[in-house]
């Protein structure tokens, strides 16, 4: 849609070619993030832009912007695509070099890209849930990144896809990590678990609202490792990410979840987050 971001520059998006030695193209050198828009506002972005500061700092990568500035030009862009609903996406490569696998030398500059697409809430896929697979966790050790690197969910996802499902839950040594694109949670006896922050899973912004709104509304979450014993027979299954927001998994890998309906708790979850960002965002859902 429209104008891009590339570096400092805002520019129509065919004005930019991509040149084929950046290294995000040829070796996935870099790190992204992905921001929900509503009602035209970013939401979480000191979050998101914190994250992204992070993910770049993990893998060496030199930031020569401020966080401050990042957020103008993207509180730019989306003004500029008069984008009300949906998302920016951000990346930053590690820069246009000659091929090798060393880092290029100390002149060459990392490479930032942004834009924004229109993206609806999936009110009815949260209203009625969605199902999933389970499927090995076949990623490195260090998903706390979010590098550009996605091989690994991407041939998870379209497995999922491939059997009609909206997600697919990962596993390491029968230990649920986290969604292809989401953090997943489970409910058993009345408490709500999901995987302890750790270098196995990428710690998910909506995952930590999500924590910030138990705690304010003394809701039981504890973070336990759970093995896929215990996601099949929980009582609910929700997954959580930018896009999805609070999204019930009510089937995986065949089985029914609970009653195959949104349980209370998820229930409870999605009501509250959505107060969350009406009071962010000033929206009326
Ligand atoms: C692997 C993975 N885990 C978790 C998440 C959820 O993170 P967030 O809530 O910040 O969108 C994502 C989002 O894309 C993801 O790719």
């Amino acid at each position: 849609m429209g104008k891009v971001i590339v570096n400092d520059q805002m520019m129509e998006r065919s004005q930019h070619r991509i040149d084929m030695e950046d290294r995000g193209y040829q070796f996935g050198d870099g790190v992204y993030e992905v921001i929900r828009v509503y009602n035209g506002d970013l939401f979480g972005v000191e979050e998101h832009i914190d994250r992204f500061f992070e993910s770049a700092g993990k893998i060496k990568l030199k930031i020569l912007f401020t966080k401050e500035s990042l957020k103008e030009n993207l509180n730019a862009l989306i003004k500029e695509n008069e984008l009300q609903l949906g998302i920016v996406y951000m990346q930053l490569t590690r820069g246009v070099s000659p091929r090798a696998h060393v880092f290029p030398d100390e002149h060459t500059t990392p490479v930032l890209t942004a834009y924004t697409k229109e993206m609806p809430i999936p009110k009815l896929q949260m209203a009625n849930g969605v199902s999933a697979i389970v499927t090995p966790d076949i990623r490195w050790l260090r998903c706390d990144i979010k590098s550009l690197n996605l091989l690994p969910n991407i041939l998870a996802k379209e497995e999922a896809k491939e059997q009609g499902c909206y997600e697919a839950i990962f596993h390491r040594d029968g230990i649920v990590t986290e969604g292809a694109s989401s953090n997943i949670f489970i409910v058993a006896k009345g408490n709500m678990i999901t995987h302890p922050e750790s270098h196995f899973i990428l710690n998910g912004i909506t995952r930590q609202m999500i924590f910030k709104l138990c705690k304010e509304n003394k809701l039981s979450l504890v973070e336990k490792p759970f093995n896929v014993d215990d996601l099949m027979n929980a009582d609910e299954v929700f997954l959580s990410s930018t896009v999805s927001e609070v999204m019930p998994i009510v089937k995986i890998d065949n089985k029914t979840i609970g009653n195959g309906q949104p349980g209370p708790h998820t229930k409870q979850l999605q009501a509250l987050f959505q107060k969350y960002i009406q009071k962010q965002a000033r929206i009326t859902y």
